[in-house]
């Protein structure tokens, strides 16, 4: 293999990489400046080794007669597909004015004019979405996918105020695909990720990253506690064709419609005046409620977009101009590595002061090893950092030429700085760890995390004084707490009786706060709070789920096979069965809170929904059931009272017939709830 082979491959595993982080797990770790930087010296390099594309990486299945565009992939397996009649695809970008004159030079020549219309529109850096009108009704909202077939999310869209149902009161065309980006705006993300920062979750990077995780949650009743915002933009298929005679009289009439559009739509009769637009909108866009990253120039009439055409991956007709998000330049003083309570190590970088984007910047993260080589990210270097809609600054590339001469590379160190264990790391994954549980950061995180207000919710017990507890050898482990007296909190600084007091109560209190947020607080792997409510539903205790089998687990919805082993090695862990003892023995209760007889009229009767229902949705029927203080549990098994099957019922059905649960159909249901 060549030089530059060697590259393009190396190139192409990149693309592949990010295109993951990004589509699929809606965590990306390079800015879109540095991803179109490394995309475009692919395609490039492409272009001059195989010019006729023969040998490129992604095969094209010819899945409905076009190629699969070269969007990236954001499809789920549990979710339901849906085919696009017309493919949503990407834009061509530019971060150069001379590319967008080139742009309309190439068209000025297909069409032999001196001067095309174009319109100018934002470009929204949200989540791609379509929506699809039949008959004036809502009928689908489905993800970009892989461009040709997406995931259908419309459930999750369902309590977007601004998105009506029903346009019947309109003259829509028979059936309409409209393109959008679903958003999230500031408060609302910051609302969120304190919320996650109090169940110890690890935080969503942007809003964007937030966006997308919202509209691929499994649970419908969880992505309706967070609001989500749409702003739609453009035409997929609309049938009659000809509905439409342009991009401009498209947004008319989604303007006249009320549905959410952009603000800013210019008419330009030339590329000047397309560019004069393009200037103002940079002006106006940070007035918008919607995040927005650069102007889409169109060709106005829709007969001259389909004249143009397009690749497999985006059209001619259109191009992404994108403003520079803001930098700045400043010194990487030190690199630090911080290690979290599972002993994940993550390597800081510490800055020299800097403003950007409103606010001092004197960290950001550097995510991990393979990061900080790929850079080459030594400490001393002047580094750009950026701030694009990011609320953790990246450090972006290393100014080469202000390096220090005598500069060496950075070495990542082969053991914890806390414990000085040898840091660990598994195949395929990109983070070291330290391995040493009794590390005192780790236990620090644990402890802090067990307090935390998501988890055991234990007040006076703060980070301090969680620190000086470990450093003094009072706690090694969660259950350590419990044992500890006033005495001992006296002895730690700032503490006088009436605080230590205060301290000792609170942790009595919390003996008793449910099985749900006892095992939320151990801090089991991918168990967070929703998870932990689901086990405390299904298994009266702590004793009884350390017998379960990850195959008894993977029963229960919403919790998967990953969730499963790492409940099952949890409890299989020595350290955590002495943690547990400590916990009963200290008083904690690890069992479920007995329901109180008579305190409700379905108290203790356990229902299990499955299928589909008409008049209500599962989601309003596990609420009625809960009203009346019965349990509603995702499997089946000899402690379910009643299965309500609607059509669709699957195994749960048979289950329950073989175990002689009583099964309602719907009409049963509702006549049950209204007798009660
Ligand atoms: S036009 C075939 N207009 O940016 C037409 N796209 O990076 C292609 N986007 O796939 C889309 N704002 O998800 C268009 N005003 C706008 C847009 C916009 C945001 C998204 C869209 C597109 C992606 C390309």
């Amino acid at each position: 293999m060549s030089g530059g082979e060697d590259r393009l491959e190396e190139l192409r595993g990149l693309v592949r990489d990010h295109d993951r982080r990004y589509y699929r797990d809606a965590s990306p770790i390079i800015s879109d400046r540095e991803y179109d930087l490394i995309k475009r010296e692919m395609e490039d390099l492409e272009a001059e080794l195989d010019p006729l594309g023969l040998f490129k990486a992604e095969d094209s299945p010819d899945l409905i007669g076009f190629p699969v565009p070269a969007v990236g992939d954001d499809r789920l397996e549990e979710f339901v597909s849906h085919r696009h009649l017309v493919p949503m695809l990407s834009l061509d970008n530019t971060y150069d004015q001379k590319e967008f004159f080139d742009f309309d030079q190439r068209l000025r020549k297909l069409f032999d004019r001196s001067e095309l219309p174009y319109v100018v529109e934002p470009k929204i850096d949200g989540v791609a979405v379509s929506i699809t009108y039949e008959g004036g009704i809502l009928k689908t909202a489905v993800t970009r996918g892989n461009g040709v077939e997406g995931d259908v999310i419309t459930q999750n869209l369902m309590h977007v105020d601004s998105l009506p149902h029903d346009l019947t009161s309109f003259e829509l065309p028979e059936i309409l695909e409209i393109r959008g980006e679903i958003y999230m705006n500031h408060e609302e993300f910051v609302r969120l990720n304190e919320l996650r920062e109090r169940d110890g979750l690890p935080l969503y990077a942007n809003p964007r990253n937030l966006a997308a995780g919202t509209v691929k949650l499994l649970d419908p009743k969880e992505a309706a506690t967070r609001k989500l915002e749409i702003v739609l933009y453009g035409m997929g298929a609309c049938i009659p064709e000809s509905h439409f005679p342009s991009q401009s009289a498209f947004h008319e009439a989604i303007r006249k419609w009320s549905l959410p559009t952009v603000e800013f739509l210019r008419s330009a009769s030339s590329a000047n005046e397309a560019w004069q637009a393009i200037l103002e909108l940079d002006e106006l866009r940070h007035g918008y409620g919607y995040p927005t990253d650069g102007a889409v120039i169109k060709l106005d009439p829709i007969e001259m977009q389909r004249q143009a055409g397009a690749t497999a991956k985006a059209p001619r007709w259109a191009i992404a101009y994108k403003f520079e998000s803001e930098r700045q330049e400043t010194v990487l003083e030190d690199i630090v590595l911080q290690v979290g309570r599972t002993g994940t190590v993550t390597p800081v970088a510490c800055l020299r002061p800097v403003q950007l984007a409103g606010t001092t910047v004197s960290r950001a993260s550097l995510h991990n090893a393979d990061e900080i080589a790929r850079k080459d990210i030594r400490v001393g270097d002047f580094v750009v950092v950026e701030k694009a809609g990011e609320i953790i600054p990246q450090v972006v590339e290393v100014v080469a030429a202000k390096r220090q001469t005598d500069s060496t590379p950075y070495l990542f160190p082969s053991s914890c700085p806390v414990c000085a264990r040898g840091l660990e790391r598994e195949d395929g994954e990109a983070a070291w760890r330290c391995p040493n549980p009794e590390c005192p950061e780790q236990v620090k995180g644990r402890l802090k995390y067990f307090a935390s207000r998501g988890c055991m919710d234990i007040d006076h017990l703060g980070e301090a004084v969680i620190e000086q507890l470990v450093d003094l050898g009072k706690a090694k482990r969660i259950s350590d707490l419990y044992t500890l007296g006033k005495e001992d909190f006296l002895a730690l600084d700032g503490f006088a009786e009436k605080s230590a007091e205060n301290l000792f109560n609170s942790i009595v209190s919390s003996k008793n706060k449910g099985l749900a947020r006892l095992l939320c607080a151990l801090g089991i792997k991918h168990v967070g709070s929703s998870a932990a409510k689901e086990l405390a539903r299904n298994y009266e205790s702590l004793a009884f789920l350390a017998e379960a089998t990850a195959e008894d687990l993977v029963e229960i919805d919403g919790i998967g096979a990953i969730m499963a082993e790492s409940v099952v090695e949890f409890f299989a862990s020595h350290e955590n069965r002495l943690i547990i003892e400590g916990l009963s023995s200290a008083g904690v209760e690890t069992s479920r809170e007995p329901t109180e007889p008579g305190s409700s009229p379905l108290a203790g009767t356990v229902f299990v929904l499955t299928g589909s229902l008409e008049s209500l949705t599962r989601n309003q029927a596990a609420e009625r059931i809960e009203s009346l203080g019965a349990k509603v549990s995702s499997s089946v098994s000899a402690k379910t009272d009643y299965l309500v099957a609607g059509p669709g019922a699957g195994s749960k059905l048979a289950k329950a017939e073989s175990l002689g649960v009583e099964v309602l159909d719907e009409e049963a249901f509702l006549a049950f709830l209204g007798n009660q």
